[in-house]
């Protein structure tokens, strides 16, 4: 790995700030806090799809051991922010986030109807299993084949001119018409389901009647704050969310989901401490998913492989109630420099719960679409594949038409390919055998949208010279302590040890919640220039100083300042607080994003390379080896950027290969709801993964020049697989996942 600019020689990469508190069991997770009076919580879920609830029959629960209430639309609990209930009750129109416990309607299988509160969570699961629901069930649509002739343009779409989900056409397509070569294709994705090993949870505890407090597992305190404050009617600075701790999300805690809200509903009416933990079969149903999706893409170049044209289609699945719009066919107007491109993106009502955004989400599912039909025109076209992505690289941006704030794709795919030794590939297909396996190479492109928010830093200086630096970001796995520490640590000229970074709680400042690899280039930019503020602070009282008066310019160095002439011992930073007699010197800035926004054109970029070996005789796929390169501006902590790479790469082994929520259409319902029949790779199924950056800092996207990398680390791997798989079998698997039966 190069070194970065984060980094100096004397400084190399932190191991996990947090590590030692994860791996002993002190890092304290949302249903670990110890509050007394805790009442526990369990869900009763919908055994239909579509319908509404004709009884409820709670007595024999109500009376079981412990219970202290039983809570459904029948013995409801207001929620003042809720509009009344309509009488009789009326489907929520499209846009309406599921209002739990609020009427008997039914909007998709596993919607909590009812929720049992007792002293502990054997009771409240036993007294659960009392609860007698009867239906009246109607005919619900929950498979996605039988129902394409549904899907629609997003209302959100129709009534927004600006929205990027609109038609979108450039250029002429009598060039796709009259291509030389021309391929067109269907891709599939089925519905995959985020799966953290830490379910979500929460403690809700109402300490007066408008203070409330939750320990809840999710990707953003500060949102979540705002949304409770809103749903119960309660002054935002009343609301304290704590989540220092997650145990992985992939986007499954963004928003505020229904089990949420009864906790905080049952904790109000009990006026008691309540947790509400999920079981694994309910996060199935309970917070999103990523949908169902179906693309179809047409694409056509030239004989020397110029592209000509490329037409884009996708469907994904949306609940009946809301819409969830994500990017699927936009990076094919980005990626290449194509004179025709057109996409249309719609959207396919069913009667299931909501999708969300879930591992590089749209961009994931796009370009396995993408990518794929570029292996298939490049293999039409009797050309390299990776010839065919440098023949049409886009130097500036096609869609936007402005410079890239920084583009190092070429180099990524060089280095990628050296290492990978992509040039000793063989064109035609199912012509390598290994010990009796078929192998094959695949490799794909990855882009994924720069997104930068808003965001707050505290840095407080401390007597002993220590440094605590504060904002109300959030982890939910990549070690955003450990980078936060390091850049603070780096402006300051303080050993990391030296620097504590806190995180995850609402009362820290303003950050944004942690998602669409966002955390970086918003939080990391505000930690930088608020210890940049704090250390102009330093130096100008430094400055004051006798020995300070001579030292001309000055640099911090091991917790002291200098002056740059060099030759002095240096000033203390705990000496400069004591001759000011201050007990601590602080700064909070805030950093967002500026005219550089409509000047340039920000992306992270990357692409991976793939072996896989197939099984002739029972088509299992194993993938043998991975190289990915990502270009995503400057690396701030290589250790922890490189653990960020290898999990998106594991990611997309399992949505290329395992990953399947399959659904029994009779009933509308999941059947795959445990990792027995939910299948994600294991160490067994991943090869050592070589992880490679450009590490070239973007002049332009922020003040410390670097992306998001979370996200890129997944976007294309499917389709470097499938690729692969291709390459090995001569078979073109375009649904997901390549399970041994669809290559016999
Ligand atoms: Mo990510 S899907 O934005 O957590």
């Amino acid at each position: 790995m190069t070194r970065q600019p984060m980094d100096d020689p004397s400084d190399s990469s932190l191991s996990r700030v947090d590590g030692a508190a994860k791996v002993t069991g002190t890092a304290t997770y949302s249903a670990e806090y110890a509050i007394p009076g805790l009442a526990h919580a369990v869900l009763v879920t919908s055994t239909i799809a579509k319908g509404s609830i004709k009884d409820i029959e709670s007595r024999e629960a109500a009376a079981a051991p412990g219970v202290l209430a039983v809570i459904s639309h029948v013995d409801a609990v207001e929620v003042p922010g809720w509009p009344a209930r309509k009488q009789p009750a009326e489907r929520a129109p499209t846009g309406t986030a599921l209002r739990v416990f609020y009427d008997p309607l039914i909007y998709f299988d596993g919607q909590p109807v009812a929720m049992v509160v007792a002293g502990t969570r054997e009771q409240a699961v036993h007294a659960a299993s009392l609860v007698r629901v009867t239906y009246q069930q109607e005919k619900h649509q929950t498979h996605f084949e039988k129902n394409t002739q549904k899907a629609v343009v997003p209302q959100n779409v129709q009534r927004s001119k600006s929205s990027p989900f609109q038609d979108y056409d450039r250029g002429d397509s009598a060039g796709l018409n009259q291509a030389h070569t021309k391929i067109e294709a269907e891709y599939t994705i089925p519905t995959q389901h985020h799966q953290p090993l830490e379910p979500h949870a929460i403690i809700a505890v109402w300490e007066a009647e408008d203070k409330l407090t939750v320990y809840d597992k999710n990707q953003g305190v500060k949102s979540v704050q705002g949304q409770l404050a809103q749903a119960f009617k309660i002054p935002r600075e009343n609301v304290q969310v704590v989540a220092k701790y997650i145990g992985g999300a992939f986007g499954s805690g963004i928003r505020v989901w229904p089990h949420t809200m009864a906790a905080v509903m049952a904790a109000r009416h009990l006026k008691r401490p309540v947790k509400l933990v999920l079981g694994r079969e309910q996060m199935f149903t309970s917070v999103g998913y990523r949908p169902y999706t179906v693309q179809k893409i047409s694409m056509g170049a030239a004989a020397d492989g110029r592209l000509l044209g490329i037409v884009h289609e996708g469907t994904g699945q949306t609940s009946m109630y809301e819409e969830h719009l994500e990017r699927t066919v936009l990076a094919s107007r980005a990626l290449y420099a194509c004179p025709h491109v057109a996409t249309r993106y719609r959207l396919l009502p069913l009667d299931v719960s909501t999708p969300t955004w879930m591992r590089g989400p749209g961009d994931a599912t796009g370009m396995f679409a993408l990518e794929s039909a570029m292996d298939e025109l490049a293999f039409a076209l009797k050309m390299d594949p990776l010839e065919l992505r440098l023949k049409n690289y886009a130097e500036t941006d096609p869609e936007r038409n402005l410079p890239w704030s920084a583009k190092s794709l070429k180099a990524c795919y060089e280095l990628g390919a050296g290492k990978f030794r992509w040039h000793d590939r063989r064109m035609e297909p199912a012509s390598v055998r290994r010990n009796g396996k078929l192998v094959g190479v695949g490799m794909a492109s990855s882009l994924y949208g720069y997104h930068r928010h808003p965001s707050r830093a505290r840095a407080v200086l401390h007597a002993d010279g220590s440094v605590t630096v504060s904002s109300a970001t959030m982890d939910i796995g990549p070690g955003t302590g450990t980078a936060m520490t390091r850049i603070a640590a780096k402006v300051l000229g303080l050993e990391a040890k030296k620097v504590r970074f806190e995180l995850g709680h609402s009362n820290l400042p303003d950050a944004p919640g942690q998602n669409g690899s966002s955390t970086i280039p918003s939080v990391g930019s505000a930690v930088y220039v608020t210890c940049e503020a704090l250390k102009a602070k330093l130096l100008a009282l430094a400055s004051e100083m006798p020995e300070g008066r001579s030292m001309g310019p000055m640099v911090v160095r091991e917790g002291r300042v200098f002056g740059s002439t060099g030759g002095q011992t240096g000033i203390a930073f705990s000496e400069i607080l004591k001759y000011h007699r201050l007990d601590s010197l602080e700064a909070m800035e805030e950093s967002k994003s500026g005219a550089e926004r409509d000047q340039y054109s920000m992306y992270s970029f990357g692409c991976h390379f793939v072996e896989v070996e197939v099984d002739p005789l029972t088509c299992e796929v194993r993938v043998t080896r991975v190289v990915t390169c990502a270009d995503v501006g400057a690396i701030i902590n290589p250790k922890t950027a490189r653990s960020q790479s290898i999990g998106g790469v594991v990611g997309g082994i399992g949505m290329a290969l395992m990953e399947h929520s399959q659904m029994d259409h009779r009933f509308g319902r999941y059947v795959t709801t445990d990792f027995a029949s939910y299948h994600i790779p294991v160490h067994a199924d991943v090869p050592p993964i070589e992880v490679y950056y450009i590490d070239k800092p973007d002049p332009h996207a922020n003040p410390i020049g670097s992306k998001g990398l979370g996200e890129i680390a997944i976007v294309g791997v499917a389709s470097a697989i499938a690729n692969a798989v291709f390459n090995a079998t001569g078979k073109r698997i375009r649904t997901l996942p390549i399970t041994p039966d669809q290559l016999v």
